[in-house]
């Protein structure tokens, strides 16, 4: 029988165990040294299948779009199911298709211009109390000026306590991440009460929201109206945009705030930026395209601290990519952190430099040398709204605030199901005397 594979696979380079401990320590190092040693094409025998890291764009681009159908979403996200149920994060195949295109309006790049007000208004609502020379905790704060702004744009309310309660569930869930990706029957996990309360908690306020008369918003309009969802999948999409609407934001905020906190000259140009563009208003749409800074800004730290560090896919039939052969059951892991470190696409990858997003100076860079919001059929569906938030709150801060900080070192990336600062970042605050 012909066959383009590469039936004679070489030996493995690299000893499980050594990888596995790596990973058990820390998983950034031992993804990055796999790539080291084995380039663009990485193989680790695992207890029954064989795990493969792709470092090359081609082939990333490969998995994420051209041989796409044969790459179905991991079991771990698959065991995302015990806490997200079946939105469209954790969806496959035809039903996530039909899934994606009933939800895509909601956040086409026009609908921004509804979101963008509500964006702007919440930000000077959260930075309001500051006061000036206090110490602020930019983890902290971020999560809730993003989950504020994900209730208002896709749930037209925040009630009482809504904001408190997800904070604290998704504390619970996010320690107890592990345990959901764990194969465990459901009735094992619920044994964990405060896995179990976490969960009613999120529910009972996905309820209120859902039950609200006044909640008018594109995305819940689509929600209800659209026949092909059942209560339970409205409750399951209701729920995967209240928690994915807002911690990866929220992460990647409090990564800029760290990284302009340690660059001061960095932040003199977000500022000197904000002042010319924005003067005494708000941000509006037409504005958004003239924030380049603030943008290359949002798109440098999306780089160096990817809050999808890395995503997993489960081939589902035998295939072969850049020569390898990759038989069906075989994991592939396509890592943001690696692929946006390499040496060969970034000059001085370690280098907090947002001006190498200048267009000018990136003309010919591989598409799938950067995909932090993924890519192909599944690309971030928030990709746009997350985009303009980061940057209008950015602008909106930079513009009334100098931001120093409050711990001598930047924080440590700690990987988690995203990509954590290892404490949180508190920052000392100074109004500006903007004329
Ligand atoms: C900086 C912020 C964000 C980052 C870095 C990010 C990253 C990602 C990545 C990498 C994926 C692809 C996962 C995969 O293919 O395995 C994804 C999917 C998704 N994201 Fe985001 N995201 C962000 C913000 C948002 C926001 C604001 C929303 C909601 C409005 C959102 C909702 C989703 C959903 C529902 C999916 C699944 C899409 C599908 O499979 O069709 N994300 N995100």
């Amino acid at each position: 029988m012909e066959t383009n594979f590469v039936l004679e696979q070489p030996a493995y380079k690299t000893s499980t165990f050594q990888f596995l401990w790596k990973v058990f320590r820390n998983p950034l190092q031992a993804l990055s040294d796999l790539a080291n040693e084995q380039g663009d094409i990485a193989r680790v025998k695992l207890r029954r299948r064989d795990l493969f890291l792709l470092n090359h764009p081609s082939f990333i681009e490969e998995v994420l779009v051209k041989q796409a159908d044969n790459f179905i979403k991991g079991p771990s996200l698959q065991r995302a199911r015990a806490i997200l149920g079946g939105g469209l994060l954790t969806s496959e195949g035809d039903e996530h298709l039909s899934q994606r295109r009933a939800l895509q309006p909601a956040f086409h790049r026009h609908k921004m211009e509804e979101y963008l007000p509500l964006m702007n208004e919440n930000t000077l609502a959260h930075i309001a109390n500051w006061k000036n020379g206090e110490r602020v905790d930019m983890s902290e704060g971020m999560m809730r000026l993003t989950l504020n702004i994900a209730l208002w744009s896709f749930f037209g309310s925040a009630p009482e306590g809504a904001v408190g309660k997800v904070s604290d569930a998704m504390k619970t869930l996010v320690r107890l991440f592990p345990l959901a990706q764990m194969p465990l029957p459901e009735s094992a996990r619920s044994l964990f009460p405060s896995f179990k309360e976490a969960k009613a908690s999120l529910s009972g306020v996905i309820e209120a929201l859902l039950q609200n008369p006044q909640n008018d918003r594109a995305l819940i309009h689509i929600l209800k109206e659209s026949r092909q969802f059942t209560d339970e999948q409205v409750r399951a999409h209701a729920l995967t945009f209240l928690l994915a609407g807002h911690e990866t934001t929220a992460l990647l905020l409090a990564w800029c705030w760290d990284l302009l906190a340690h660059h001061p000259g960095a932040q003199t140009k977000l500022q000197t930026e904000a002042d010319a563009i924005l003067g005494d208003c708000l941000p509006a749409p037409e504005d958004l395209e003239k924030l380049v800074y603030a943008r290359a800004v949002v798109k440098e730290t999306l780089r160096m601290r990817p809050p999808a560090w890395a995503m997993g896919r489960e081939a589902a039939q035998d295939c072969e990519i850049g020569g390898q052969f990759i038989p069906a059951g075989s994991t592939v892991i396509l890592s943001q952190w690696v692929t946006h470190h390499d040496s060969r696409f970034y000059d001085e990858p370690l280098l907090f430099r947002p001006e190498r997003w200048f267009d000018f100076e990136m003309p010919l860079t591989p598409r799938y040398s950067y995909f932090p919001f993924g890519g192909g059929s599944r690309v971030c569906i928030g990709e746009h709204f997350a985009m303009t938030e980061a940057a209008a709150i950015l602008a909106v801060v930079a513009r009334r605030w100098n931001i120093a900080p409050a711990q001598r070192e930047p924080a440590l990336p700690k990987p988690s199901v995203t990509l954590r600062p290892d404490k949180n970042v508190k920052v000392v605050i100074a109004r500006r005397a903007v004329s």
